[in-house]
């Protein structure tokens, strides 16, 4: 089979190629699926810069990609949910990613049937995002009645959350560019702060929840329009300091983490919040779910673009520039 491989770490051009590769076989508990879509998510050109070494080392050359919707191939020993030529959508773990390919094999567990009413393009798009934002907003107590601000509502991870918050009933407001204004508040978004023309700063705060998706300045800020008993849940600040003990990681790793959060913890504690980071894992029962709300139209995906297979490189650029509305997907049949 033909996949991405991830040769070296350093510029997306130079780094990454496509290989040939021996088709996968199915172990005991996994799937093969055939993949018909993948998507693309700002962790893939992190990990290729290698900005995430310390956390995922991987022995190069080595697959790249997380996201995908395609066709079960063949099943292995054990795994009993699916059967040849079911349509299914999936995750995989940071340990055997490998999505930017024709085939994959995966636990069987990180899988589940494909949201019948959409596309594989339009399914591959929903995986990361939406574990993402179900795992956040679980973290923070998510309900009806509060108030949410989500960062970069326009963005993959967004452009979800902002329908995910509507669909619990919070009160969302967003941050994106005025040009997107328009394009967020058909997603849901109450109220919409543009960043090039209002500092949200002097919006008003008093938020339950901050969801922080761009990180720096942001993650301490957030704690400016926070309320009091309130929670900044980040996907781009500093690990929180149990990150550490939930990975079993070494003291250095402790201490480092420990050191990167300082600036994050005194604003923390100066607004009585608390701050959460993680990973996001995967999971093929949250999956369903995602299935769910995407069939009871709760969830509407939201594709940017779409490239050929053979323009991974060129569709990890578009995503690296940072202003994509919605997901970028690629097609591999
Ligand atoms: N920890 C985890 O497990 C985890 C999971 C998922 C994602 N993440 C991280 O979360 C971040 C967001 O991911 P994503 O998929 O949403 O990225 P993305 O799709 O690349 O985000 C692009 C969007 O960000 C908006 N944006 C850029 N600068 C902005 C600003 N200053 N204020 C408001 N909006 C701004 C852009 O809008 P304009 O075009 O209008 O500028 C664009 O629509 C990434 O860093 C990713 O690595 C982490």
């Amino acid at each position: 089979m033909r996949a991405f491989v991830l040769s070296s770490y350093g510029a997306v051009a130079d780094c990454v190629r496509l290989a040939e590769l021996p088709d996968p076989v199915a172990s005991t508990g996994q799937v093969v699926v055939e993949i018909h879509a993948a998507s693309l998510n700002p962790i893939d050109y992190k990990l290729i810069r290698g900005d995430l070494k310390r956390i995922s080392k991987y022995r190069l050359p080595h697959p790249i990609g997380f996201d995908a919707s395609g066709v079960i191939l063949s099943v292995g020993l054990g795994a009993t949910r699916f059967a040849p030529g079911d349509a299914v959508f999936l995750r995989t773990s940071r340990e055997r990613i490998g999505t930017f390919a024709e085939q994959i094999a995966i636990d069987e567990r990180l899988v589940a049937a494909r949201p019948a009413s959409i596309s594989h393009l339009e399914a591959a798009s929903l995986p990361l995002v939406g574990l993402t934002t179900l795992q956040g907003f679980a973290r923070a107590g998510a309900k009806a009645g509060q108030r949410i601000l989500i960062h970069a509502g326009s963005g993959g991870v967004g452009t979800f959350a902002i329908q995910y918050a509507k669909h619990l009933g919070l009160e969302v407001s967003t941050t994106t560019s005025a040009k997107n204004a328009d394009f967020v508040r058909s997603l849901g978004a109450d109220r919409v702060i543009a960043y090039d023309r209002e500092d949200y700063l002097a919006q008003g705060g008093g938020y339950d929840i901050v969801y922080d998706t761009l990180g720096g300045k942001f993650t301490v800020d957030a704690f400016k329009v926070v309320k009091r008993g309130g929670t900044v849940i980040s996907l781009s600040g500093p690990p929180d300091r149990d990150f550490a003990r939930r990975e079993d990681s070494s003291l250095m790793v402790r201490i480092a983490v420990w050191l990167m959060g300082r600036k994050v913890y005194a604003a923390a504690d100066q607004a009585g919040a608390s701050y959460c980071w993680y990973f996001t894992e995967p999971s093929g029962d949250q999956l369903r779910e995602i299935a769910g709300l995407v069939d009871a139209g709760a969830i509407v995906p939201v594709i940017d673009r779409a490239f050929d297979f053979e323009q991974l490189p060129q569709a990890l650029a578009h995503l690296e520039a940072g202003h994509a509305r919605g997901k970028v997907v690629l097609k591999v049949r």
